[in-house]
């Protein structure tokens, strides 16, 4: 048995089998025009909510996931800093920063000396194609994702159930193409936020597929004070800022509690006195919510200041553990 994926704009809107399993969507579908069209815009947020990283992560996201929480967090931060107060806000594992970006434009049109920071660790994937009939997706530091031969769309970087067996055959042949290809992938270099240049080595061209939204580029290029920026979500920040947010990032079912531990300690030494920690991650069961904790610190320990949806499920670990 076989099932064929998605790799066209039209099959978009056949997500699912006859058996109700889902079809892989080919992540060259995030290619978006300059300037992108309304149309480019849906396609890349229907196509960002499938992408999987090698580590198990996904890029999961979608406009106004936050509305509730930028509501109340915004409340939090008009009683404890004034409008011209020169605040600084970093937002941890990103995506696709589209959630940021909204955020950002209250917060910059309320705190006027403000900058926002949108960070991740991973900004591009890059397609190599040798002919319109096939082509390799490979995460930044040369990992292949996904081996695209019309009609299929197989993982390079997870084995597919065993009774597809049609699709797994393809990953073989499509693990067979990328292995040589990992070093020269390894070996370019690109700008991480954006770069349209084609590379050919080898018989092949290889360009960057951005994974950030095009309305975040856009609000990047319209302000200097929205800025998107590669971090580890786990390292201290270069510079002390105000606010810190991690949403559906520190998860026990990624990361151990030791990790975790050590992210938030980090997390602790980036923000200045009087700084917020906002924690939490959306249930996607049924109806999706919010469970948030916001968090300040002061005099060298945190305390929960405001809760949404009961709370993040990390609320003891921070108390607990950190500093
Ligand atoms: C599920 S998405 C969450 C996106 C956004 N925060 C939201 O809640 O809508 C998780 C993000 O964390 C990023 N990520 C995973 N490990 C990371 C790390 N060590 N440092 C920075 N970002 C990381 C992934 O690349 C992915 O974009």
């Amino acid at each position: 048995m076989y099932k064929i994926g998605i790799w066209t704009e039209q099959n978009l809107g056949h997500p699912k089998t006859w058996y109700g399993s889902s079809r892989a969507v080919a992540y060259s579908l995030l290619e978006v025009g300059q300037p992108p069209t309304n149309q480019d815009i849906e396609r890349f947020g229907r196509t960002i909510k499938t992408v999987r990283l090698s580590s198990g992560s996904h890029r999961t996201t979608y406009a106004g996931r936050f509305c509730d929480l930028d509501e109340l967090a915004t409340s939090v931060l008009k009683r404890s800093f004034a409008p011209n107060y020169p605040l600084r806000i970093c937002d941890l594992g990103t995506s696709d920063a589209l959630v940021c970006s909204e955020w950002a434009l209250t917060l910059l049109s309320l705190w006027t000396n403000s900058t926002v920071v949108a960070s991740d660790h991973r900004f591009y994937l890059i397609c190599g194609r040798r002919s319109n009939s096939e082509a390799v997706i490979f995460e930044q530091g040369g990992a292949p994702l996904q081996f695209i031969r019309p009609p299929f769309v197989v993982p390079l970087d997870h084995a597919e159930r065993w009774f597809y067996f049609g699709n797994r055959i393809m990953s073989w042949w499509g693990a067979r193409v990328a292995d040589p290809l990992r070093d020269i992938v390894r070996g370019l270099s690109w700008d991480p936020i954006f770069d349209s240049r084609v590379q050919r080595v080898g018989g092949w061209e290889f360009r960057q597929i951005s994974l950030l939204h095009p309305s975040a580029r856009a609000l990047m290029r319209t302000s200097a004070r929205f800025t998107i920026q590669e971090h580890n979500a786990f390292d201290e920040l270069a510079e002390p800022c105000e606010v810190i947010r991690i949403l559906n990032l520190y998860n026990k079912e990624l990361f151990t509690s030791e990790t975790i531990t050590d992210g938030l300690r980090a997390v602790f030494r980036s923000l200045t006195d009087g700084g917020m920690l906002i924690l939490g991650r959306t249930i996607e069961v049924g109806k999706p919510r919010n469970e948030v904790s916001i968090f300040t610190k002061r005099l060298g320990a945190f305390t929960v200041v405001e809760r949404l949806g009961g709370g993040s499920e990390l609320e003891q670990l921070v108390l607990s553990r950190v500093p």
